[in-house]
C-alpha cells in the first residue's frame, strides 16, 4: 500500500456508517465521523456504544480498549472537519442528490489528493465521480451489514478510477481485516445482485400466502445453511433500503426478478421498516431481539 490512510472521515452515521467507524477505530485508525445534526450523532453514538459493549459483555473487547477505540472516533455536524483526512467513506442515505452534493462540498474542502469512497449499494460510482474535480480518485467500497462482523468489501472501480487508488483501496481494505473483491460499476456489484433477487422472491412468496414467514425463513436456514431466512435478513437491511436497491437493480436492468415485490412498499408507506423501527415482517423488542412477537 502506497498510500497512508491514518486518518478516515466517515459521513453518515447510521447503521452502516456507524459500523464501519467502528471497524476503522478497532484497527487504531483515527475517525472523525460527520452526521447532518446532532440527533443523526446520537443515534450513531448509540450505535457504537451498543456494539462495543456487546463485544465486552461477550468477552472479546475489555473495557480500556473499548475506552481507546471510542476515544478515536471525533464527531462533526460539519463536513469542514473533514479538511485533514486522508480517506473520506461516505455512507449517507442512497439518493444520488444527496451524495452528489456531500461529494461536491467534500470535493471543495479536501486537498486534492484525498481518496473519496462511497459505501452506496446501488448507485452509480461514476456518477458520484463526476460531482468532484477528482474523479480518478473515487471509488466504491461497499460493506455489508453488520460491518464489524462481515469480511467482504466490494471495492467498485470506474473506468477512470486510477489503478492504484484501487490497488491501495484494496490493501486498505485487508489492513482492517477484511475480504475485499474488485469490480466493476454496476447497479447491485456482485452480492447484492444476486441476493436481491432471492429477496424480492421470498417477499412475493409470502405475499401470495404460498407459506409462512417462520416457514420460509426455516427452510433457507435449515436447508441451505444460510445463517438467516430472507425475511429476517430484509428486516436487518431495512425494508426500505431493500426497496432502494431492487428499485435501481430494476431500472437499470429491466430484469422483472427485481422489480420490487409490492408488499414491500405497502410496509415501507405503513412506516413497517424492519429492525430499525421495531416492527418488518417480525416485531423487535430492542435493537438485537429477534423476537416475533
Ligand atoms: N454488530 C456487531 N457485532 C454483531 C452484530 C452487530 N450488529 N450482530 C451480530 N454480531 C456479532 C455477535 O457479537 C457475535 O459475535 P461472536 O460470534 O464473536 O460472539 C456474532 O456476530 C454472531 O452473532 P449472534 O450470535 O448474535 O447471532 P448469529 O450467529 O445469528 O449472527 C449475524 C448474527 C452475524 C447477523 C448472522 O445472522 C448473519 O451473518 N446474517 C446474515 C447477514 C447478511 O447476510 N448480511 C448482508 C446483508 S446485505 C448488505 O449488507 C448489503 C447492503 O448493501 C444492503
Amino acid at each position: 500500500m502506497t498510500r497512508q490512510f491514518s486518518t478516515v472521515g466517515v459521513v453518515g452515521l447510521g447503521t452502516m456508517g456507524a459500523g464501519i467507524a467502528e471497524v476503522l477505530a478497532r484497527t487504531g485508525l483515527t475517525v472523525v465521523a460527520v452526521d447532518v445534526d446532532e440527533e443523526g450523532l446520537t443515534r450513531g453514538r448509540g450505535h457504537l456504544d451498543h456494539s462495543t459493549s456487546r463485544a465486552v459483555a461477550k468477552g472479546k473487547l475489555d473495557e480500556a480498549a473499548r475506552t481507546g477505540l471510542l476515544g478515536r472516533i471525533s464527531y462533526a455536524t460539519s463536513l469542514d472537519a473533514l479538511a485533514d483526512v486522508d480517506l473520506v467513506i461516505e455512507a449517507v442515505p442512497e439518493r444520488m442528490d444527496l451524495k452528489a452534493r456531500v461529494f461536491a462540498e467534500l470535493d471543495r474542502i479536501c486537498r486534492p489528493e484525498v481518496v473519496f469512497a462511497s459505501n452506496t449499494s446501488s448507485l452509480s460510482i461514476t456518477e458520484i465521480g463526476v460531482h468532484t474535480g477528482r474523479p480518478g480518485k473515487v471509488v466504491g467500497m461497499h460493506f455489508f451489514n453488520p460491518a464489524p462482523v462481515l469480511k467482504l468489501v466490494e471495492v467498485v472501480r470506474t473506468v477512470v478510477t486510477e489503478p492504484d487508488v484501487v490497488t491501495d483501496v484494496v490493501a486498505f481494505a485487508e489492513s482492517l481485516g477484511k475480504s475485499p473483491v474488485v469490480i466493476g460499476d454496476r447497479a447491485g456489484f456482485i452480492a447484492n445482485a444476486l441476493l436481491f433477487g432471492y429477496l424480492n422472491h421470498a417477499v412475493r412468496m409470502y405475499e401470495s400466502r404460498y407459506a409462512t414467514r417462520e416457514d420460509l425463513d426455516a427452510a433457507m436456514r435449515y436447508g441451505c445453511g444460510y445463517p438467516m431466512g430472507p425475511l429476517a435478513l430484509l428486516d436487518l437491511i431495512g425494508l426500505d433500503t431493500a426497496y432502494e436497491i431492487l428499485d435501481t437493480m430494476y431500472h437499470q436492468s429491466r430484469n422483472r426478478l427485481h422489480a420490487p415485490a409490492p408488499l414491500l412498499k405497502q410496509m415501507i408507506t405503513a412506516g413497517l421498516l424492519g429492525r430499525k423501527s421495531g416492527r418488518g415482517f417480525y416485531t423487535y423488542d430492542g435493537p438485537d431481539s429477534p423476537n416475533v412477537v
